[in-house]
């Protein structure tokens, strides 16, 4: 069984930074970080704004843009690594403020940049399972990466930016959907958030990463057209995990891929994790680059070690 997008929506914090804003703080610059990265800016959370609100906004216009009340929806899950609390969940916390009706379970799926493609597949297993009283699903992507960031570390500190993005969705047989999801249990290379005050912050081996992702993410785009039984000429979009501009320049020359076929929007955004994929999506939408019918392919990374692809028809 498919699923099909209703709807989608974002919400953006209202701090903007832009590449030279920290280069005041920190000892970086822009040409290194566009260089490197392809990053221009990122949006961040001011004191006091958190992942709830956030993801409440993206999730309140996805549910006005599909035309639906909050008591017809069925599940609510959240994609993130950096809930407001460690319980109750982001995605409870979002319940709680739509006033989402208490048969639709909600719960949060924490697989880093991966999240919100194995959220999606979850939502379609449940939908279909039928043990749930309804037919939609809300599924976002929601982070305040910008609370894990150590300013000493300027790697990592330049990389990631705070925003939620969000989906409704309903199986339908005239919208095939493909998933593949894996993972490589390895704490190594890409980890937040230790229980100690000091070790809360992102580190990342920068190499090790980028060499995983230019590494995986072929294998998954390939392993994901293997089981839809279709060539990426047949596909109309490619959505990356938007990580770094570089990544994907990699992957699209070891695929000998047209580059105009792979949406970016990492200048705009940098890394918002779970939250750049139904970011992307959501700008397509709105900018009319998805049509009816079209097949986009999306595919994640992150820590975990995870990946994951999704064949969706819009
Ligand atoms: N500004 C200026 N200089 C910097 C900065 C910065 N922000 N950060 C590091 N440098 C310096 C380093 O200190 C080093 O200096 P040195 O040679 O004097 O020691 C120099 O720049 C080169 O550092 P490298 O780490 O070799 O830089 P590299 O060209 O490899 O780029 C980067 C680093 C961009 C992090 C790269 O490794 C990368 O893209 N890795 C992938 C990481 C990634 O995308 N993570 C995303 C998060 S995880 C996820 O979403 C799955």
């Amino acid at each position: 069984m498919g699923l099909k997008f209703l709807a989608t929506a974002r919400a953006l914090p209202g701090c903007l930074v832009t590449n030279d804003d920290l280069a005041q703080v920190m000892d970086t610059s822009d040409e290194w970080i566009t260089s490197r990265t392809g990053i221009r800016q990122r949006y961040f959370c001011a004191e006091g704004e958190g992942n709830t609100a956030l993801a409440f906004a993206a999730c309140r216009q996805a549910l006005e843009r599909a035309g639906l009340r909050p008591d017809q929806i069925a599940l609510c899950l959240a994609a993130t690594f950096t809930p407001d609390h460690a319980t109750p969940s982001l995605a409870c916390e979002v319940h709680g403020m739509l006033g989402l009706p208490e048969s639709a379970p909600a719960f949060d799926i924490n697989v880093a940049c991966t999240g919100f493609l194995a959220a999606l597949e979850t939502a379609r297993c449940l939908l279909a399972g039928g043990s749930l009283q309804g037919k939609y699903a809300l599924v976002f992507g929601s982070e305040v990466i910008s609370r894990v960031l150590d300013p000493n570390d300027r790697s990592t500190a330049v990389l990631f930016g705070d925003g939620a993005g969000a989906a409704v969705v309903a199986l339908s047989d005239e919208h095939p959907f493909v998933s593949l999801l894996g993972a490589r249990g390895d704490p190594e290379i890409l980890c937040a958030g230790g229980s100690g005050q000091d070790d809360r912050y992102v580190r990342m081996q920068g190499s090790a990463v980028f060499r995983f992702a230019t590494q995986i993410v072929p294998e998954c785009i390939g392993g994901l057209l293997e089981r839809a039984g279709c060539t990426l000429e047949e596909v109309d979009w490619v959505v990356c995990h938007q990580a770094n501009g570089r990544i994907i320049d990699h992957v699209i020359k070891k695929l000998g891929a047209p580059s105009e076929k792979f949406y970016m929007n990492i200048h705009r955004y940098a890394n918002t994790s779970a939250a750049s994929i139904p970011i992307a999506l959501d700008e397509m939408c709105e900018k009319g680059l998805i049509r009816p019918g079209q097949r986009v392919l999306c595919v994640g990374f992150g820590a975990g070690l995870t990946w994951g692809g999704a064949l969706i028809t819009f």
